[in-house]
C-alpha cells in the first residue's frame, strides 16, 4: 500500500514536471584498500567508459595535448598527488585504458559546466545544501552518475555524488561536519587550466581540493579555511554548509585564494545563499539567469519547514533544472541519512 502510494506520488510528480528522475546506483569505496583496488568494482560496471572518454577526447582535446598527456601518463606519480595517481592507475588497469586516457577526464576542468548550489538554514537552525550539476555530454554523464560512500573500517567517512571514473569530488557530505559543492567560475581557457593542472604542482585540481578538505578538515570553519587558502588550478565557487546556525557560505575563489566569502546571516534576513556561475555581486546575463528563478523558488518555499522534497521542488524549477542537468542532490551534514540524489532527464 505504501509502495503504491509512493509510486502514485512519483507518477504525479513526474506528470507535473514533465520529467522522471531516476535513482543513481550506490557504491562503497573502501579507503582501507590500496589506491589501485578502490574503484575496480565500480568501473567494471561501466565497460562503456573507455569509448565515452575517447569520444570526449576526440571532440575537445587537441592532438598535441593528447600525446603530451599520454607521455606524462607514464609518469603519473610525478604529476598527480596521492591518492589520485594510484586510484587513476587502478581505474586504467581495470578498464584496459592507457593512463593518459584515464587521467584526462579527471583533470579536464570543465568544458561547459553550469551549476546551481544553495545552502539554506531553516527556523530550527538546520543547515541544508542543494545542488544541480549541469554539464555538456549530458546523456553520457547521466548514465555514469553514482553515489559513493567512502568508508574506513566499515564506517562512512564521507559520501559523494559523482561520475564513474572520476576520483575528485564536486558534491560531498561529511556526516556531522559539513557539505561542499563546487560550481564553475569561468575564468581562463580550459586547456590552460589543464596545463596548469599538470605542471604546477602547487596547484590542485579544484575537485581534488574538495576531497582533500573533506578528508582533512574536522568542521565547517576549518573546511572554509582550507578551501579558501589552497592554490587551485582554476578559479571556482565553493559552496559549503555546516551543522550549526550560521554555517553556510559561498566562497568565490581565485586560483591563489578566496576573493570573497558570503555567509548566510539571519540577523539581516539572509537565510540562504544561492550560487550559479556568476559572482554574487554581479547581475547574471539575461541569456543565462538561473539565479533569479532559483531565488524566487526559495522565497516561495520559505524557511519555516525545509525538507528534502521542498528543496527538490526548488531544484526542479526551470531553468534551474534544464536540459543539461545531469543530477540533483539534497544533503544536510547534521542529518546525514537524508542525503538524496536524482539523475535528471529533462529532454532537449
Ligand atoms: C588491452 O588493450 C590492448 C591495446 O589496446 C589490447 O592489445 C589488449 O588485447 C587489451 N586487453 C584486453 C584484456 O582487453
Ligand atoms: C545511456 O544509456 C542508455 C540505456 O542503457 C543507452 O540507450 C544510451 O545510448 C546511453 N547514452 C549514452 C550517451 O551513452
Ligand atoms: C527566516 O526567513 C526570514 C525572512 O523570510 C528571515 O528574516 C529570518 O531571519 C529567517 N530565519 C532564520 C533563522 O534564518
Amino acid at each position: 500500500m505504501a509502495a503504491l502510494r509512493c509510486l502514485c506520488m512519483l507518477v504525479l510528480v513526474s506528470l507535473c514536471l514533465g520529467e522522471t528522475p531516476t535513482v543513481p546506483p550506490k557504491y562503497v569505496v573502501d579507503l582501507d584498500l590500496t589506491e589501485e583496488q578502490r574503484w575496480t568494482h565500480v568501473v567494471k560496471d561501466y565497460p562503456e567508459l573507455p569509448e565515452m572518454i575517447q569520444t570526449v577526447i576526440k571532440k575537445y582535446v587537441p592532438d598535441d595535448l593528447v600525446s603530451m598527456v599520454e607521455q606524462i601518463g607514464s609518469a603519473i606519480d610525478d604529476y598527480l598527488p596521492s591518492p589520485y595517481a594510484g586510484e587513476i592507475r587502478g581505474i586504467a588497469k581495470a578498464l584496459n585504458m592507457t593512463l593518459g586516457e584515464a587521467v584526462i577526464p579527471n583533470i579536464l576542468y570543465d568544458l561547459t559546466s553550469f551549476c546551481t548550489s544553495i545552502v539554506a538554514q531553516d527556523l530550527s537552525g538546520n543547515i541544508w545544501h542543494a545542488r544541480n550539476l549541469d554539464y555538456s555530454f549530458t546523456d553520457m554523464l547521466r548514465n555514469i552518475t553514482i553515489i559513493v560512500d567512502f568508508q574506513r573500517q566499515g564506517k562512512i567517512v564521507y559520501s559523494g555524488v559523482t561520475y564513474a571514473g572520476y576520483v575528485g569530488l564536486l558534491s560531498v557530505q561529511k556526516p556531522g561536519a559539513f557539505t561542499i559543492t563546487a560550481d564553475e567560475r569561468d575564468k581562463g581557457a580550459w586547456w590552460m587550466n589543464l596545463l596548469i593542472g599538470i605542471f604546477d604542482k602547487q596547484a590542485k585540481p579544484m575537485s581534488f581540493l574538495v576531497r582533500d578538505t573533506t578528508e582533512q578538515a574536522e568542521d565547517f570553519q576549518s573546511a572554509v579555511r582550507q578551501l579558501s587558502y589552497t592554490v587551485t588550478e582554476a578559479s571556482v565557487y565553493y559552496i559549503i554548509g555546516g551543522v550549526k546556525k550560521g554555517e553556510g557560505a559561498v566562497i568565490t575563489k581565485e586560483r591563489l585564494s578566496a576573493l570573497d566569502t558570503w555567509y548566510i546571516d539571519s540577523t539581516v534576513g539572509r537565510w540562504f545563499v544561492l550560487e550559479t556561475n556568476y559572482d554574487h555581486w554581479v547581475t547574471p546575463p539575461t541569456s543565462d539567469d538561473r539565479r533569479d528563478p532559483g531565488i524566487k523558488a526559495m522565497n516561495a518555499m520559505g524557511n519555516k519547514t525545509i525538507t528534502v522534497n521542498s528543496l527538490f521542488k526548488v531544484l526542479s524549477t526551470q531553468p534551474v533544472l534544464n536540459p543539461t542537468t545531469t543530477y540533483s542532490v539534497v544533503m544536510s551534514a547534521g542529518q546525514p541519512d537524508l542525503l538524496t540524489a536524482w539523475v535528471r532527464h529533462l529532454a532537449h
